[in-house]
């Protein structure tokens, strides 16, 4: 028996050491799983790695800035809260424990959370449905377990802020809000890590309502991508934490479709900051999301929209994407309208980008977001 798992172990870290092979993790929003794939990059196969047991759906997962723990999003709990797992050097899934959310935003859910790359390390988690104008800042204690609610922040009336992004030192943390069609600049107290408004930017259209933000690490720029609207827009900053929006937008919809049939849904910067990917869903069960790409100057400005191509299926909720972190022309895409993931992957001429390889995990709750581990 012990002779049997120790092999299994070595096994485990051999394969691990393969630098072909790289792997994810997948939440889901109705079973109490967590599922790692590896996607090999020499035969371009995806296979299902391992599934863990969880405790609760985790709608939404990110990892500790030293990749030992992931926080998830409890979509499931009547009490919005947020949940650590830990993550073993074979990959192994442990459920950890939970911290609850503010009281003041019972009966929404928890729908976004992210972890500070910089000590303090804090963990922000975001609210959707309901009244959810609430923000938890959460510590973490040294082995980066959820430890205790620092701040309970307040955004205004009818907010519902689904994606934030920090700058690169971690000095602002910026705020997509649906809810209240307007992104936000809060400063971050480097000891504590809670949070002060310093900025608020309304969309000049009426419900074109941000639902990610997405920083470049030269602090120069940020972008957004509006749900409402269906485009990536990007706003300049400034060093003291003012934002302005940039009239150039990218469309996330084909000529002649209409907004109110899609919910956009992603934007996430690639490994080397060179693309900015995309993504949209569509809200028919017939009807096709969208994954497209921009190109990003080293200064972080957005220039050509390199394409606009459909999705495999609507996305369902998700459609999510995350670009790899070995080639920026990499990107995994989530589905539950039937359960799947894909890789995807850039035409060496960067006018498309096709698909690749698929994996189905058709659970009936699957596939929410996937965080790439390497
Ligand atoms: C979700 O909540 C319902 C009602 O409390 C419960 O019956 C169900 O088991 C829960 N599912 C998960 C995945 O937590
Ligand atoms: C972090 O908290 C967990 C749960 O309370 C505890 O088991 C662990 O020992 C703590 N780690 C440290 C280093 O304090
Ligand atoms: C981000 O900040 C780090 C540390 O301050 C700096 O070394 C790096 O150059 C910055 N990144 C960019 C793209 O400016
Ligand atoms: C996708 O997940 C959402 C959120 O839980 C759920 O409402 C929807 O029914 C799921 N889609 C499918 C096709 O299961």
């Amino acid at each position: 028996m012990h002779y049997t798992n120790a092999i299994l172990a070595v096994l485990g870290f051999v394969a691990l050491a393969e630098a072909s092979k790289h792997y994810m993790f997948i939440g889901t929003f109705s079973t109490k799983f967590l599922y790692t794939a590896v996607y090999e990059d020499t035969t371009g196969t995806l296979a299902l790695y391992s599934k863990h047991p969880t405790n609760e759906a985790l709608s939404w997962i990110t990892l500790s800035h030293d990749k030992t723990n992931l926080y998830g999003t409890d979509w499931n709990a009547t009490t919005p809260s947020f949940v650590t797992l830990s993550v073993d050097m074979d990959l192994v899934i442990h459920y950890k424990n939970k911290l609850v959310g503010d009281s003041d935003c019972t009966g929404g859910k928890s729908a976004f959370i992210t972890a500070n790359r910089l000590p303090p390390y804090t963990v922000y988690g975001t609210y959707l449905g309901g009244n959810a104008k609430c923000e938890t800042v959460m510590s973490v204690n040294d082995s980066g377990l959820l430890h205790s609610v620092v701040q309970e922040f307040e955004y205004v009336s009818g907010s519902a802020v689904q994606g934030l992004s920090f700058s690169n030192g971690s000095r602002y943390l910026y705020s997509a809000d649906g809810g209240n069609n307007a992104l936000w600049v809060h400063d971050m107290s480097q000891t504590d890590g809670s949070i002060k408004s310093l900025w608020r930017l309304p969309m000049p259209e009426e419900k074109a309502n941000p639902r990610r933000v997405v920083s470049h690490p030269a602090d120069a720029y940020i972008y957004t991508v509006l749900e409402g609207t269906s485009e990536v827009a990007q706003c300049l900053t400034s060093n003291t934490g003012e934002l302005y929006l940039l009239k150039q937008t990218y469309p996330l919809i084909g000529d002649g479709e209409k907004p109110s049939d899609f919910w956009a849904s992603e934007i996430a910067l690639s490994a080397t900051g060179k693309y900015l990917w995309a993504s949209n869903r569509a809200r028919y069960a017939d009807g096709k999301g969208y994954l497209s790409a921009i190109e990003v100057t080293a200064e972080g400005q957005l220039k050509k929209q390199l394409f606009l191509t459909n999705t495999a299926n609507n996305g369902g909720f998700p459609n999510t994407i995350a670009p790899s972190p070995f080639d920026d022309g990499i990107v995994v895409v989530t589905d539950n309208s039937t359960g799947f993931v894909q890789i995807w992957k850039m035409d060496d001429d960067e006018k498309g980008a096709q698909m690749i390889a698929h994996l189905d995990i058709p659970d009936g709750g699957c596939c929410a977001n996937a965080v790439w581990y390497d």
